[in-house]
C-alpha cells in the first residue's frame, strides 16, 4: 500500500514534532495533525512560526518548511480521520486520578474516545498506530472497540512508540537510535507494518527499523523508560552517600561511565527526574506487574520512584536546614522551572515539588525560567491542591530578568540546567544578594570554585 495521507490525533509534545518531521522528510505525504484544543491548534497555525506552542530547538524551522505544503493543523478531527490511510493516536495517557488503579495505572479514557471516534467515522480500511505510551495489551482493547463499533471496515493496529526526548526532539526524530514497529503476525498485519516501515524508510536506514509483535513493542517502551529512570535514581542514591563520605558524584559517574558495559550517558546526579513519561510509565509498569501478582517485580521498580521523590524532598530540606532551619519570609530565587533544559514543558518538574515544600515553610519564591511563564507556574502549583491560587500568588512570582530576580535573595536554587545560567555575571548577582549568599545547585552545572572565590556558600548535589 502506498501511503499518501496520514493524520495524527493529538498535537502535543509527541504528536506535533513527530508529524512535523514526517512531513518534512516525506513531501509526498499529506500530514494532518488534529487536536480538540482550539488554542493549541491556533498556536500551531500562528503566522509567526516562532509562536508554535512547543519550544524545541529546530522545530520552528521544520514546521516553517512543511506547514501549508503538506503539513496541516486542524480541529476537524472527523475530516482528518475520514481522509487518512494511517491514523496515529498521540493523545495524553495520564496516571489515573480516580477509581481502581488510582495514582498508578494509565488513564486510557482519551485513547478510548479516539478509538470510538475512529470507529464511527471510518468508511474505509485504516491502519491505526499507537504513538502514546500505553500499557501492554492496549492494542487489544483498541481493536475490540474498533471491530465492535465500526462500520464493518478492517482496522490494523500497530504499536509505534516514540523514543524522542524533549529538548532534543528534532535531532532524535531526524536521527533516531531505532524505530520500533509492533504489529499483528497475520498477512494483513505484516502489510500494515510494511506500509509504516515505508514511511520511515524515507530517512531512516533499514537496519534501524525494528519490527516486533505488538506486545513486545508496547512493553519495550515501558522498559526503556524504566531503565533510563533507574539510572538516574541509582546515581542520585549514590549522591547522598558521596555527600556523607567525601566522594564526588561527578567523579564517580565519570569513573563508572568509562566502563563500556555501563556507558557514560544518563548518569548526571540531579534534584530528581521530571517529565511526563518516567514517573507515569514506571507507575504503570508497577500496576501491571501487581495485576499479574508479580509483587517482587512491582516493588523493584517502585523503588525508582521512591528514590526520586526522596531526592526532591532532600533538596528542599537541605535548603531549609542550611538557611538556619528557617526560610520563613526569606527570598529564594529559582533558576529554572522546566523539567529539563531546552523545553517549555514543566510536567512533573522537580521545581514544582521543591517550591511546594519551601512555600509550606513560608519562603518567598521568585522564579526565572527562559521559557516558562508565571501563568504556567501557578497552574502547576494549583494542580497539587496544597493551597488556593491566591495563597500561591502571595508566595511565588516569576520574573523576566534573572538579575532582577536574584536581587535581595537569601539563596539561589538551580532547578533546570539551562546553559545560559553558566554565563551569568555571578559577581553582579552576589553583590545584590543578602549575605551570606547561598547557591544550591540542583544540576551541578555551575563552577563551584569560582562561586566560592566570589564569596558564595555553594552546595552541589553529591559532593
Ligand atoms: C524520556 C526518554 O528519554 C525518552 O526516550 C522517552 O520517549 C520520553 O521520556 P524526556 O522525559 O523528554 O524523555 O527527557 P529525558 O532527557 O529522558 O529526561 C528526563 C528527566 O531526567 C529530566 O528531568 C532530566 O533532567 C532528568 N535527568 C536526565 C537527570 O536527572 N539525569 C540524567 O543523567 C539524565
Ligand atoms: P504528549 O506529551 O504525549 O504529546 P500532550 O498532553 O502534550 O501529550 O498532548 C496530547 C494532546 O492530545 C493534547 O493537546 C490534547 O488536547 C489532545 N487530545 C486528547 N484527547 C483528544 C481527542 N479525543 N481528540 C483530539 N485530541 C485529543
Amino acid at each position: 500500500m502506498k501511503i499518501t495521507k496520514i493524520c495524527c490525533i493529538g498535537a502535543g509534545y509527541v504528536g506535533g514534532p513527530t508529524m512535523a518531521v514526517i512531513a518534512q522528510k516525506c513531501p509526498h505525504i499529506q500530514v494532518t495533525v488534529v487536536d480538540l484544543n482550539q488554542e493549541r491548534i491556533a498556536a500551531w497555525n500562528d503566522q509567526d512560526v516562532k509562536n508554535i506552542p512547543i519550544y524545541e530547538p529546530g522545530l520552528a524551522e521544520v514546521v516553517g518548511e512543511a506547514r501549508g505544503r503538506n503539513l496541516f493543523f486542524s480541529t476537524d478531527v472527523d475530516k482528518a480521520i475520514d481522509e487518512a490511510q494511517v491514523i496515529f493516536i498521540s493523545v495524553n495517557t495520564p496516571t489515573k486520578t480516580y477509581g481502581k488503579g488510582k495514582g498508578m495505572a494509565a488513564d486510557l479514557k482519551y485513547i478510548e474516545l479516539c478509538a470510538r471516534q475512529i470507529a464511527r467515522v471510518a468508511k474505509e480500511d485504516k491502519i491505526v498506530v499507537e504513538k502514546s505510551t500505553l500499557p501492554v495489551r492496549t492494542a487489544e482493547a483498541i481493536k475490540s472497540i474498533l471491530d465492535n463499533t465500526g462500520n464493518g471496515v478492517q482496522f490494523q493496529i500497530l504499536s509505534n512508540p516514540e523514543f524522542l526526548a524533549e529538548g532534543t526532539a528534532v535531532s532524535d526524530l531526524l536521527d533516531p537510535d531505532r524505530i520500533l514497529i509492533g504489529g499483528d503476525e497475520s498477512v494483513e498485519g505484516q502489510k500494515a507494518i510494511n506500509a509504516l516501515v515505508s514511511v520511515y524508510a524515507n530517512w531512516v536506514a533499514a537496519d534501524k527499523i525494528l519490527t516486533t509483535n505488538v506486545w513486545s513493542s508496547e512493553l519495550s517502551k515501558l522498559t526503556a523508560n524504566a531503565f533510563l529512570a533507574q539510572r538516574i535514581s541509582s546515581i542520585n542514591a549514590m549522591s547522598e552517600l558521596c555527600e556523607k563520605t567525601g566522594a564526588d558524584v561527578n567523579q564517580v559517574a565519570k569513573a563508572i561511565g568509562m566502563d563500556s558495559r555501563i556507558g557514560s550517558k544518563f548518569l548526571k546526579a540531579s534534584v530528581g527526574f521530571g517529565g511526563s513519561c518516567f514517573q507515569k510509565d514506571i507507575l504503570n509498569l508497577v500496576y501491571i506487574a501487581k495485576s499479574y501478582g508479580l509483587n517482587e517485580v512491582a516493588d523493584y521498580w517502585e523503588q525508582v520512584i521512591i528514590m526520586n521523590d526522596y531526592q526532591k524532598r532532600r533538596f528542599s530540606n537541605k535548603i531549609v536546614q542550611t538557611l538556619y532551619n528557617t526560610v520563613s519570609g526569606k527570598k529564594i530565587t529559582f533558576l529554572g522551572w522546566a523539567f529539563k533544559k531546552d523545553t517549555n514543558d514543566t510536567r512533573e518538574s522537580a521545581a514544582i515539588y521543591v517550591a511546594d515544600d519551601l512555600m509550606s515553610e513560608q519562603a518567598q519564591i521568585v522564579v526565572f525560567d527562559p521559557k516558562v511563564s508565571e501563568k504556567k507556574i501557578l497552574a502547576d502549583l494549583d494542580y497539587l491542591e496544597t493551597r488556593t491560587l491566591d495563597q500561591n500568588k502571595a508566595l511565588i512570582a516569576a520574573v523576566e530578568d534573572p538579575y532582577e530576580g536574584c536581587k535581595g535573595a537569601h539563596a539561589i536554587a538551580v532547578l533546570t540546567e539551562w546553559d545560559e545560567f553558566k554565563e551569568y555575571d555571578w559577581q553582579r548577582i552576589y553583590d545584590g544578594m543578602q549575605k551570606p549568599a547561598f547557591i544550591f545547585d540542583g544540576r551541578n552545572i555551575l563552577n563551584g570554585q569560582e562561586l566560592k572565590n566570589i564569596g558564595f556558600i555553594y552546595q552541589a548535589i553529591g559532593s
